[in-house]
């Protein structure tokens, strides 16, 4: 006999808005800057929409990164993957605390904060259980910023290859 079940499960995300950048910790300030500092090396003639992404290290350190894109799309990456990556291949032992994420475009900033992909939301469900800890998002844009207290609640239900 075949039977079947529905199950109804609700997700849910707070996070908090902040209008004014200056209403950031010095230290938040200064990852948002670092993020935007490293859109300028983005590498995206194809988008033209640079990324940039700072991530600050719990021994203190900030790593930045860029989206990179290649002509064979798929072969490129988001900005909040090669910082991440970056972070993991330098200082692998060491947990991310905050990462910030701005978006430029035509020299600006863009004015809503740039989302992550689903992609980069699946690894940050990972470093998140890699390091047992939750690492804080910046999403920046010029008329706001979102805080995420947990990177990994970006992507509920996640492939975890045991369990939906
Ligand atoms: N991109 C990122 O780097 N991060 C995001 O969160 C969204 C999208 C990149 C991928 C591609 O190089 C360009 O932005 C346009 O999608």
């Amino acid at each position: 006999m075949i039977t079947k079940t529905m199950i109804t499960k609700t997700v849910s995300l707070s996070f908090v808005e902040i209008n004014d950048f200056s209403q950031l910790c010095e230290s938040e300030q200064l990852l948002v800057n670092a993020a935007i500092d490293a859109a300028k090396n983005a590498y995206a003639p194809y988008s033209n929409f640079n990324v940039g992404a700072a991530v600050l290290l719990e021994n203190g350190v900030v790593v930045t990164g860029n989206n990179q894109e290649n002509a064979a799309f798929p072969s490129g990456l988001c900005a909040e993957r090669v910082t991440l990556f970056t972070a993991g291949a330098l200082h692998g032992n060491t947990a991310p605390r905050m990462m910030a994420i701005v978006a430029v475009k035509d020299g600006e900033l863009t004015f809503q904060p740039v989302s992550p992909c689903g992609a980069c939301r699946q690894v940050f469900v990972e470093i998140e259980k890699r390091y047992s800890q939750s690492f804080q998002l910046l999403l920046t844009g010029k008329e706001k910023i979102v805080k995420i207290e947990r990177a990994g609640d970006l992507l509920p239900l996640t492939f975890n290859s045991t369990e939906i």
